[in-house]
């Protein structure tokens, strides 16, 4: 029995003595030659006797599935009831899979279920998730493939592989299971969440994004997003190397970070702005101090002199809020050579200008808009909304003085991620902020599978930080900022 890790007081679990003379065996496929009566194969079969047989497999196997769920939710309890939980903290994954197997093994014999080996391995493996990780989950988070999880109440868990969505067959037994997943992931950093706190945001142990909106707000269920976090974020090299852009903006973009201009990486929902981010700030010397304010800390600095912040909600009570511009307003006194803020989308939008005016130039950060113009726009609201009583003109001024390059990110039709544009500010006229496109994707086309066909290019422009360039120390050759043709 499972003796290591047994609560001392357990009381003997119900229900689960041993049907009487009664063996259960899971519907199963069988082996190949099986049984000696078995229906000949489905080439020999009339197509109506195929549908049915196709149908009746199908039927099996959604019965066999409903019986493993049911079946794990029996075992899982009683394992809750039994474990010493505290002892788990400080358990061996060896040690823990073979108590689960003893465990599973005890109970199967007591309810006379006859598993295959298959089927039992997979139950251990699930009972273990269950216990030490996040159930259902955990696959689809061990798995390097998927960048996001995308759960819709329990029965439909969505996930995103190389820019596209896709539907998993890994379901949640019911909304309750779903919520209590929910509930180990915000208990363990300290938070709640229930009908009168409905939606949380938290990080999980190994770094990934987090955030639950759970009923009633969630109509069909809790909603679950997951942004996964990745060990080895993509370098410049990669980018380039997936085509995400040009060795020619590359050399470029080193310049403007180098050189200290203040970067703007705007784009969409996911679109790969924190990558972008993360990517470019690989250019700052490491000679500096740099400081990174963000709601979840995602971004992975290489350099060694970086203070990360990670701005904090409300707690239940409403209070204790550390926001970004608080952050934001301390890291002014610390001493930074640069401040980094992992998105900007509200008040700490004066702040983050204000720093990039003053002394701070070099700074970066990321906004949601769908192009550079858009990006300004979104800037003026911010400030706008932040209650800051100032003439457009006045406001866009300051913004025109502090940014000086906007990087757009987007996520294409077909999944691809791309650096769809590189823009410099280059200043007033009149009332407009006056900007210029140096580096564009140029789209020419579709495949027949969908792909987008386009190419990196130049603009033909002349940067407007070419003497800044130059006198840093980065003599950009001409031939960067050509156009480049179409290749056949
Ligand atoms: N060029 C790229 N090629 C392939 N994958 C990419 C690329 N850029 C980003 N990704 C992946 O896409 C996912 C989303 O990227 P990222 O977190 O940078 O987006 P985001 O715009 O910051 O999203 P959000 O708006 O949710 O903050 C990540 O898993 C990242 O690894
Ligand atoms: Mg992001």
């Amino acid at each position: 029995m499972f003796s290591r890790y047994k609560k001392n007081d357990a009381a003997p679990a119900k229900g689960n003595q041993p049907a009487e003379g009664k063996v259960t065996e899971l519907p199963r496929k069988k082996p190949e030659g099986e049984a000696a009566s078995a229906p000949p194969p489905a080439s020999m079969r009339k197509p109506a006797q195929q549908v049915a047989a196709r149908s009746a497999t199908a039927d099996k196997d959604q019965k066999r599935k409903e019986r493993m769920a049911e079946l794990k939710l029996e075992l899982h309890r009683e394992l809750l009831e039994n474990l010493n939980l505290a002892a788990l903290d400080t358990a061996t994954e060896q040690d823990l899979r073979s108590e689960i197997n003893e465990i599973t093994n005890e109970v199967l014999n007591q309810k006379a279920v006859v598993l295959n080996r298959e089927d039992r391995a997979q139950l251990n493996k699930e009972l273990y998730f269950e216990v030490k990780g996040l159930g259902p989950l955990e696959t689809l988070l061990q798995d390097d493939s998927v960048n996001d999880i995308l759960v819709n109440g329990p029965q439909q868990i969505f996930v995103e592989r190389s820019g596209k969505l896709e539907l998993t067959d890994i379901t949640f037994k019911d909304e309750k299971h779903l919520m209590r997943i929910i509930d180990k992931i915000v208990s363990a950093v300290g938070r709640r969440v229930d009908e009168s706190n409905p939606y949380v945001d938290a990080r999980l142990q190994d770094g990934s994004r987090f955030n639950a909106m759970v009923p009633p707000i969630a109509v069909d269920g809790s909603l679950v997003s997951i942004r996964k976090f990745k060990k080895d974020k993509l370098g410049i090299d990669d980018l380039v190397r997936f085509g995400a852009f040009s060795e020619e903006m590359a050399a470029y973009l080193q310049a403007a970070v180098a050189c200290r201009l203040n970067v703007i990486v705007s784009g969409g929902t996911g679109s790969g702005k924190t990558t972008t981010l993360n990517a470019l700030s690989s250019f700052i010397d490491n000679s500096e101090r740099i400081l990174t304010i963000e709601d979840t800390a995602e971004l992975q600095l290489q350099q060694t002199h970086v203070g990360r912040m990670e701005s904090r909600p409300p707690n239940v009570e409403g209070k204790g809020e550390v926001s970004p511009r608080d952050c934001l307003k301390n890291a002014l006194r610390m001493r930074p050579d640069r401040i980094i803020v992992g998105e900007t989308r509200g008040e700490e939008v004066i702040d983050m200008l204000q720093a990039m005016n003053t002394g701070h130039d070099g700074s970066m950060t990321t906004i949601h808009a769908n192009n550079a113009r858009d990006g300004i726009s979104r800037l003026e609201n911010m400030i706008a909304m932040a209650g800051i009583e100032m003439p457009l003109k006045a406001v866009r001024s300051q913004i025109a003085s502090a940014v000086n390059l906007i990087v757009q990110a987007s996520r294409l039709q077909d999944g691809s991620r791309r650096m769809t544009s590189i823009t410099e500010i280059t200043g007033m006229e009149g009332d407009v902020i006056s900007m210029q496109e140096v580096f564009r994707f140029q789209r020419v086309g579709l495949t027949p599978d969908n792909k987008i066909i386009g190419h990196f290019t130049a603009t033909g422009v002349r940067s407007h930080f070419s003497e800044r360039f130059r006198l840093w120390g980065y003599d950009l050759p001409p031939s960067i900022f050509e156009p480049t043709l179409a290749a056949e």
